[in-house]
């Protein structure tokens, strides 16, 4: 009796539950969630039916396992307490949309298709939270679809190898952010990742490289392998939509298979990053016949409707050169090379349309004509892509802005990705409807291993998911940010090495002779050291009254948070001074602004590292106003090499004075140490010093950029950059 009288109070105390509970914290934030007094609580007697097994309860079950460390048995019939799962096709409601309908004893999850039933599943997941000692669900209403049909992740497995068990880790996050393509990035330069029966050097040869050290590289995925990570995405409503680059990216498959490119030898599987010039030659019949075979056992193995062909960043400086390619150009009755890359794109397309595929390739297929029935992937730039689908073509859209994730988080941070503007503009809803999604690239150059992987991938993930699935114009970083916070806990479960939302601090150059300190969020506090002196507490802008390092550290919660961040300053003559320009400066690498060349703060090997004014195809042509006359014996300026990304130093640097800013003497020149074949990346001072000092009031300083990419370089004929720091004037 007395046992009697409890369970009644029990159970009336729980069907009693008035109290609301804070809604949970979704990553996609859902389309509408509505909670309601009390919850819905996890009983042994509790169990999963799914219906006519429209998703796979096994995985709804470990996946509740692995995040909350319980287990719900699967019922192959209805009962009392239950997670319930179905699909309704005839619901009048948006692709992929659920309903997840939270009550006291039955939580019903129908979607509209599979995939949406199982995104559901995702919300659930993310839903379960611990009270007291059980588990449970606060009683809720939540309907929810995605906004664009294409969510995806650029995965470069080519680059840098990735195991089978990293890419299906990926898939499973990837899954539980509602998203749905693994875009497999397969093939490039530095190595061939997919075995192909009928050209088996593709791998034995394709898939390693030498590395500069001597040690070899490599690896590829057998395709049984393939068919297991297609499988295991597939369960999971992810489709994995293969990349196979051409023309060009293809050094590995040329140094395979030599007779597909223009000169026929001399190609090895790269070993270095940037664009090379060897690419597949347009001219040859057996080029087309090769590709065809490769793309035979490429759409055999991955059922997506969508095949990658690349088709970015194909210099034609082989094409131009090339007797076959050059013919071909005459008898097509094309114009040039660019009308070439459309040709063959073209053909290209030709073959996956026999196979009942679409062609989907960067937005360089646009060149020299795009086909009407190509899928475009923007990747210069929103503009592109919208160019795309105002000519009527699916867009799929990567900015380089706000989805290159190898980038690091002083670049792009989570709020940047977050902030990405998927219809920027007044955009007609034919236009609109072209646009189908978008994607976060993650190559891998620098990227070798699966600590690194995840560092760059997680949480801007997250962002990118949020912002395809919901596509809330008014959505508010700070509130997004929190429920990041909350995902942390899922992401460790899942074994992600996550890394930081935003660069720890930023260094800006003031105006007055001193630099700013600001902190990435505003829980971060700072302390700074000037050289080998002591910390001290960040408090007001510190005055650049040394030459030396200065050393900046964030805290949360008096502990470190990421790496200290060192800055090289010069105080000098010049420091401070207005400079003038006579020549435009890219905006990518601004160095700060319009005085970059007398704030003090100078560059490092990392020519991304917001200090470096870069020239695109561009001299430098500077000119201080000292204000009165000066005696001035020494210029100094740096200027920056790495020639794989097109960045040479200048073929000399000349300094004039002028007492009046009209008649100019020269006061030297400098010219470059190393040569423009020099590989690495490393900086060079320019000199021009005089044996007495010169009374001067105006200083111009002239670096003559290469304006052009050589004739030996892989892009040959290219815009060439010029990158320069700080006018060091003693
Ligand atoms: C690209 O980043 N070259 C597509
Ligand atoms: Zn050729």
């Amino acid at each position: 009796m007395f046992r009697l009288t409890s369970v009644l109070l029990l159970l009336l105390c729980l069907s009693c539950d008035r109290t609301v509970r804070p809604a949970p914290d979704i990553v996609p934030a859902p389309q509408a969630l509505t909670v309601q007094s009390g919850i819905f609580r996890f009983l042994s007697a509790t169990t999963i039916f799914v219906e006519n097994d429209v998703i796979s309860a096994e995985n709804l079950q470990a996946t509740i396992q692995k995040m909350h460390g319980f287990r719900v048995p699967i019922s192959k019939k209805t009962q009392a307490i239950q997670i319930r799962i179905a699909v309704d096709t005839t619901l009048a409601q948006p692709t992929d949309y659920y309903q997840l309908v939270v009550e006291k004893d039955l939580i019903q999850i129908t979607g509209k298709s599979a995939a949406g039933a199982f995104y559901g599943t995702q919300t659930l997941l993310q839903s379960i939270r611990k009270e007291q000692d059980y588990f449970m669900v606060p009683r809720m209403v939540v309907e929810d679809y995605p906004r664009f049909p294409h969510r995806g992740l650029l995965l470069d497995c080519s680059r840098h190898f990735f195991s089978v068990d990293v890419v299906k880790k990926y898939i499973d996050v990837l899954a539980f952010y509602k998203m749905n393509v693994l875009h497999w990035h397969l093939t490039d330069d530095q190595g061939w990742r997919i075995q192909m029966d009928r050209y088996p050097k593709l791998t034995e040869i394709g898939a390693w490289r030498t590395e500069p050290d001597g040690s070899r590289y490599g690896g590829f995925y057998t395709k049984d392998e393939i068919r297991e990570v297609v499988a295991y995405a597939a369960a999971r409503h992810i489709t994995v939509i293969p990349e196979i680059e051409m023309p060009g990216h293809t050094q590995a498959a040329l140094a395979a298979y030599p007779e597909f490119s223009c000169i026929g030898h001399g190609v090895e599987v790269s070993n270095d990053w940037g664009v090379f010039k060897e690419i597949y030659c347009a001219g040859n019949e057996e080029t087309f016949t090769f590709l065809e075979n490769v793309l035979t056992e490429v759409t055999e193995l991955f059922p997506s409707k969508y095949i990658h062909i690349g088709g970015d960043e194909a210099p034609k400086f082989r094409w131009e050169q090339c007797p076959k390619c050059q013919a071909r150009i005459k008898t097509e009755g094309l114009a040039d090379a660019h009308e070439l890359q459309s040709y063959f794109i073209r053909r290209i397309e030709k073959i996956l349309q026999a196979k009942g595929r679409q062609l989907i390739g960067w937005d360089e297929i646009m060149e020299g004509g795009l086909s009407p029935t190509a899928t475009v992937q923007a990747w210069r730039g929103i503009d592109q892509g919208i160019k795309a689908a105002s000519a009527g073509n699916p867009v799929v859209l990567s900015p380089t802005s706000h989805s290159y994730i190898d980038y690091d988080l002083k670049s792009i941070d989570l709020a940047k990705v977050y902030s990405l503007e998927l219809l920027p503009k007044e955009l007609s809803p034919e236009i609109v409807a072209n646009i189908r999604g978008a994607e976060v690239n993650m190559w891998t150059e620098h990227v070798p291993d699966e600590a690194t992987l995840d560092q760059k991938v997680f949480p801007r993930l997250l962002a990118l998911a949020e912002v395809a699935w919901r596509y809330d114009t008014a959505r508010q970083f700070d509130e997004f940010a929190k429920r990041v916070m909350t995902q942390y806990a899922f992401l460790k479960k899942w074994k992600v090495d996550y890394g930081a939302e935003s660069d720890p601090l930023r260094l800006v150059a003031g105006t007055d002779e001193t630099i700013t300190l600001i902190p990435g969020s505003n829980d971060l506090s700072l302390k700074y050291l000037i050289s080998s002196g002591n910390w001290v507490d960040y408090t007001e802008p510190i005055k650049i009254n040394f030459s030396g390092t200065l050393t900046a550290q964030a805290f949360r919660n008096q502990v470190p948070y990421g790496a200290p961040f060192v800055q090289q300053v010069a105080n000098h003559a010049a420091l401070g001074l207005p400079v003038q320009l006579a020549t435009d400066y890219n905006k990518s690498y601004t160095g700060g602004g319009p005085n970059a060349f007398t704030d003090g703060l100078l560059g490092t090997l990392d020519f991304r590292d917001g200090r470096w004014q870069g020239y695109y195809g561009a001299h430098v042509d500077a000119t201080l106003d000292l204000g009165k006359s000066t005696p001035v014996q020494s210029v100094r300026i740096n200027a920056y090499q790495y020639n794989n990304a097109w960045i040479f130093l200048p073929k000399k640097v000349t300094v004039e004075t002028s007492a009046d800013g009209k008649k100019w003497e020269t006061m030297g020149t400098a010219y470059p140490q190393a040569k423009p074949e020099q590989r690495g990346q490393f900086i060079e001072a320019f000199h021009v010093n005089s044996a007495q000092p010169i009374s001067a009031r105006y200083i111009r300083l002239r670096a003559e950029n290469l304006l052009t990419v050589p004739d030996w370089h892989e892009a040959a004929g290219s815009d060439a950059w010029l990158f320069m720091d700080e006018i060091i004037l003693r």
